[in-house]
């Protein structure tokens, strides 16, 4: 993979998973105690984390043994809860180097590398065979990528048959434009928001069916406010700062993606939006 691709340069780290491990210590987590859940609070890239990914992957009706393919799969989050909440057989492709090779070290710490293949690739040149995968999953990767119909064309030429397609993605808002930087790019030069009527009609120009689309903008707004609220209180009461890596995942610039992303999503600015597609049978 080209490591001077700017959307790669975007999300460089080094020694990611080990500054992650450090990070538990300090919370009274030792490396060979790490688990899954430990990890959940770090590991997905993505607005409401956890919770998010679960509601993804429960609308895609993900069963045992179901080979799935996630695109842009950062540092493994979603892989691993596909991995182990669903025992899907997992492909995890992601364009930049050093997210991958975190994904590789955090699957062995927690046990799971022989159920998770880590591919560095693109998700608008896919190096699979027709009708390989039962379920093809995006969460906030499309936002660096501007070729969203060659994207959504190659998920569905590598579902198989009746297979499905599901993204929760990061869209352009009813008003106006995001400040930056924004955790997906440091200035708009990288980000390619669309609203979501847009990306839904481009899944359909490929021949992708939508079975469920949700505008979870508000939702997404109420859980920031709580998890802001939360914050205010845990510092109130002098109790210990929040588990968290956004400063890790994000860099020097941490802080004011969060804030532009917080204020990009209270004023409409962008949205959030999830939807799940069939390949028809024919
Ligand atoms: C915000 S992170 C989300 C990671 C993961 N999906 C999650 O939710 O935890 C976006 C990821 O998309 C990846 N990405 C961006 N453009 C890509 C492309 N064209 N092909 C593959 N991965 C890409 C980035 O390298 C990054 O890891």
């Amino acid at each position: 993979m080209d490591r001077d691709n700017p959307v790669a340069a975007h999300y460089d780290r080094t020694s990611l998973a080990e500054a992650l491990v450090a990070r538990l210590r300090d919370h009274g987590v030792e490396r060979d105690a790490v688990t899954l859940e430990h990890l959940a609070a770090l590991d997905q890239m993505h607005v409401r984390g956890h919770e998010a990914t679960v509601e993804l992957l429960d609308a895609l009706e993900i069963r045992k043994g179901m080979k799935v393919l996630d695109l842009g799969a950062g540092i493994g989050g979603p892989a691993r809860v596909l991995a182990s909440r669903y025992d899907a057989r997992v492909t995890a492709l992601d364009l930049t180097p050093a997210l991958c090779e975190a994904n590789r070290e955090l699957n062995r710490l927690v046990g799971l590398s022989r159920r998770i293949k880590v591919i560095e690739g693109d998700a608008t040149d896919l190096p699979f065979e027709d009708a390989t995968f039962d379920r093809v999953v995006t969460i906030h990767a499309s936002m660096n990528i501007d070729r969203k119909r060659t994207m959504y064309r190659e998920a569905h030429r590598v579902l198989k048959p009746g297979g499905r397609f599901g993204f929760y993605d990061i869209v352009a808002g009813v008003a106006g434009s995001p400040d930056y930087p924004m955790p997906w790019a440091g200035d708009d030069s990288v980000s390619f928001l669309v609203p979501p009527s847009t990306m839904r009609a481009l899944a359909e120009e490929v021949g992708l069916r939508a079975l469920d689309f949700r505008d979870l903008t508000n939702a997404s707004r109420a859980h920031m406010v709580r998890q802001q609220e939360a914050a205010a209180a845990g510092k109130a009461a002098g109790g210990p700062p929040p588990l968290q890596a956004g400063d890790i995942l994000m860099g020097p610039t941490a802080a004011a993606k969060q804030r532009n992303l917080r204020r990009a999503v209270k004023e409409a600015r962008v949205g959030i939006a999830m939807a799940v597609f069939e390949k028809p049978r024919k």
